[in-house]
């Protein structure tokens, strides 16, 4: 059995489903592999335009595979060559939409940080309890929860372990929308849908834009903002979408 289950659930919509549910959808190096594969593989297929990851009801991941770490060091943390698979979906030039039930800890709350819009369902728990294991998050936890939640709070959870809820993390700009939980995997995906129907090549430039800009000084953030949308300009999507909305029709996009 897959631990990545790859589903087609809409049109130009992929959705993988994270297949561990003995272990809590825990993040062993075979799972982080296969996840790595799909998103290399989704990343190159153009009729692919948005991608929805999900776990199951009790859990999206519980963060990484605590079995698979007791006994190793640095040297082989460092061979297992984790940030490979971490940049693969960082990397990825579609949106990414998690569908977040149950804990999302650790490393699984790290992944949920990778995508660019969160669905929680209302009893999703997101947390860093790396601290009570003796070690810290390593894919994000410290700079993507604090830059999400601002410090204060993001040190909060980081010293002590503890989650914070669906509410809360939608309050603290953590989770950008919030459903009862039978239908997370469903509104996620009609997110996904929507985006899929945008123009492709604005899409990813807005994506890339936001996440580039955000690293970097305000004034260069806006340099990089007013050449993509230049750019958008030279698109035929983008003569398409202006004609027919002058035309009162709907339209056509060709992703070019
Ligand atoms: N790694 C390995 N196995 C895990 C796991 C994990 N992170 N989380 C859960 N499991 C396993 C349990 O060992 C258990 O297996 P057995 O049935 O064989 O005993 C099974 O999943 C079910 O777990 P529980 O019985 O504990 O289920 P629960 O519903 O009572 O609790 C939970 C769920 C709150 C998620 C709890 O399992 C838990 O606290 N898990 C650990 C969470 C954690 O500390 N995550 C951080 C890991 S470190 C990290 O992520 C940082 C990094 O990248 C290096």
């Amino acid at each position: 059995m897959p631990l990545v289950i790859l589903e087609h659930p809409a049109e130009h919509v992929a959705l993988l489903r994270l297949n561990r549910p003995e272990a809590r959808n825990a993040l062993s190096p075979e799972l982080r592999a296969e996840l790595r594969a799909h998103f290399l593989a989704l990343a190159g297929e153009s009729a692919v335009r948005a991608i929805v990851i999900t776990g199951n009801e009790k859990a999206f991941a519980a963060g990484a595979d605590i079995r698979s770490m007791v006994e190793i060091g640095p040297g082989e943390m460092m061979q297992r060559g984790d940030d490979l698979n971490w940049a693969a979906i960082r990397h990825c030039p579609k949106p990414i939409i998690a569908a977040v039930n149950g804990y999302a800890l650790g490393g699984g709350c790290e992944l949920a940080m990778h995508a660019d819009i969160i669905v929680a369902g209302e009893g999703a728990l997101f947390g860093q309890p790396e601290v009570k294991l003796g070690i810290m998050p390593g894919a994000g936890g410290t700079q993507r929860l604090a830059r999400a939640v601002g410090r204060y709070r993001a040190m909060l959870m980081l010293l002590t372990g503890d989650p914070m809820t669906a509410s809360e993390a939608y309050a603290a700009g953590l989770v950008s929308k919030t459903t009862p939980d039978e239908d997370t995997v469903s509104e996620a995906t009609a997110i996904a849908a929507r985006i899929a129907a945008m123009p492709p090549l604005a899409v990813a430039e807005i994506k890339q834009v936001l996440h580039g800009g955000l690293d970097a000084s305000l004034d260069t953030a806006l340099q990089l903002e007013r050449r993509a949308a230049y750019l958008l300009f030279d698109s035929a999507d983008k003569r398409e979408a202006m004609s027919a909305f002058l035309e009162k029709r709907k339209p056509v996009f060709s992703g070019t």
